[in-house]
């Protein structure tokens, strides 16, 4: 590599004010949860996909690796260059024009770099509306949700990103542009580029555009807060709440004491409604009934759970500066994590019936192999999707925490994640974080039939390398 030639072709591509290797690039080198601190030879920032595939082409000829980007909110570190100082981050934040919205299709098609929470405002400004939700959809991008294949609060009712996308524009390895926003809803025209380009975390294409599938908005959304004593009553409520509101149901998020006591730790003057159950259910009723039937049957089923003991108490949200907070109170418990300090974190899959005996044998087994282990429990129980994070204990540092005993966690937690059925990685991907996980437990054919694709797709190997695979 002429890193002098490669900038210069750099500047020819995307203009000069656009290549960036002066002055504080932190945003750009150390990811979200400040885990991960890289060294970037440049950060690009192109501004249309002629540009990408420019960038692309110029990286190819000079061998140089690329890492592209979108918000930087990634939990994995797959976004952050590493330490070399010779990749390039794509970072694809200028690109963020909504292309079309098509009402009658209902589809939005939107340049990767588009916000998330800009993305639900077109939809919501045309009268409908984009379900995908995540704590950080102030600044994640589409391109990034599709990448990691985002999960989100949504998923029980709408699925994952990939099942809210119809369409990619994809800039290959070879700096080819594959134009793939069609928006059918039915193309059974061989291998499924899509889905494969989904969830590959920038491994082998970058994504810049899609087409995003809309569906009409509610006519009422209620929000409800419920008490639990313990997780199998958390797992009953699910069950009734399926059985009483059917696909009104859009989201159940679970919520265990210690969890919410780093939120109230943190940021006090949150309202903190049902303050000291074990456990706390958030859960979302989106109906195209109208507010008072809605709110009638999540009422009745509340209050059957009530009289069934599955709950302790209950508050439906008044309004929407109400369910707001409640929603608040959820979205909080990250950023109160990253307040707290490093921690050793697991977005981990199972069958919703496992997840009780999974915490309970697991739980023990970590409180006897380090006294005084905190476990910061929280997520998206109606997907079977935890954050069973694993902080150190009281007045211990976190970060020597993680490097002392990560591997110890983390053995311990995939081994009985493994043993129930389930995934060591639900929504967050792999990243840099579970490289080693991905060789030690995936089934060897499926990394191999991996690897050839990755090899195919980027014989050079300059798509964000060290990444999945
Ligand atoms: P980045 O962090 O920039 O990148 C993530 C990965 O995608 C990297 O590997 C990167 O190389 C690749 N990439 C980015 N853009 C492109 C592109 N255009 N083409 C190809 N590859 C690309 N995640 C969930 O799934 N559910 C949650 O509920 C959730 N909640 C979160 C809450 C908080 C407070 C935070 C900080 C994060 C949360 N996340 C969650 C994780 C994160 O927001 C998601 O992974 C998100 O999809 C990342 O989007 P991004 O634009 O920030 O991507
Ligand atoms: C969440 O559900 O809040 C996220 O996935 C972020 C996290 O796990 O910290
Ligand atoms: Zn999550």
């Amino acid at each position: 590599m002429n890193p002098d030639a490669l900038l210069q072709a750099l500047r020819d591509a995307v203009g000069a004010a656009n290549v960036l290797t002066d002055g504080d690039l932190g945003a750009y080198e150390l990811d979200w949860r400040r885990r991960w601190r890289g060294k970037a030879l440049a950060v690009v920032r192109p501004g249309s996909t002629g540009e990408v595939a420019a960038v692309v082409r110029a990286c190819a000829a000079h061998g140089t690796p690329l890492v592209p980007q979108g918000g930087n909110t990634g939990m994995v570190g797959g976004g952050v260059p590493d330490a070399s100082g010779r990749q390039v981050v794509l970072s694809l934040q200028r690109m963020n024009r909504l292309r079309r919205l098509d009402a009658d299709n209902l589809t939005l098609t939107v340049e990767a770099g588009a916000v998330l929470q800009a993305v639900q405002q077109m939809a919501r400004e045309a009268g409908l509306w984009f379900p995908l939700s995540l704590a950080a959809e102030g600044s994640c991008t589409i391109g990034g949700n599709l990448a990691t294949n985002a999960g989100g609060t949504q998923v029980l009712r709408f699925g994952n990103a990939r099942e809210l996308c119809l369409g990619l524009e994809v800039v290959t390895a070879d700096g080819d542009v594959w134009g793939g926003l069609s928006g059918l809803r039915k193309d059974n025209t061989g291998y499924d580029l899509r889905h494969l380009m989904i969830g590959s975390e920038g491994t082998l294409g970058v994504i810049t555009a899609a087409t995003l599938k809309l569906f009409p908005q509610p006519a009422a959304t209620l929000t409800a807060l419920a008490a639990c004593g313990s997780l199998a009553d958390c797992l009953a409520l699910l069950r009734l709440a399926r059985s009483r509101l059917d696909a009104g149901l859009t989201g159940f998020e679970v919520m265990e004491r210690y969890a919410l006591s780093l939120v109230e730790k943190h940021f006090p003057a949150l309202p903190r409604p049902l303050p000291g159950a074990p456990w706390t259910v958030l859960l979302e009723l989106a109906d195209a009934e109208g507010e008072a039937p809605a709110r009638a049957r999540l009422e009745a089923m509340l209050g059957a759970a009530l009289e069934q003991g599955l709950v302790t108490d209950a508050v439906v949200a008044e309004s929407i500066a109400q369910a707001r907070g409640l929603w608040h109170l959820r979205e909080s418990i990250p950023l109160a994590q990253a307040e707290e300090g490093l921690n050793i974190k697991h977005d981990i899959s199972l069958p919703v019936s496992a997840i009780p005996a999974f915490c309970a044998s697991t739980d023990a087994a970590l409180r006897a192999a380090i006294p005084g282990v905190q476990l910061v429990n929280f997520g998206h129980l109606g997907d079977g999707n935890l954050h069973y994070n694993v902080q150190a204990p009281a007045g211990a540092d976190g970060a020597a925490f993680l490097r002392e005993r990560e591997d110890e966690v983390n053995r311990i937690v995939y081994d009985a994640v493994a043993a129930h059925g389930g995934s060591f990685s639900a929504e967050h991907g792999v990243g840099q974080l579970k490289v080693h996980e991905m060789a030690e437990r995936k089934p060897p054919v499926a990394l191999a039939m991996m690897k050839r694709i990755k090899q195919a797709l980027d014989p050079q190997g300059l798509f964000n390398p060290g990444r999945v695979l």
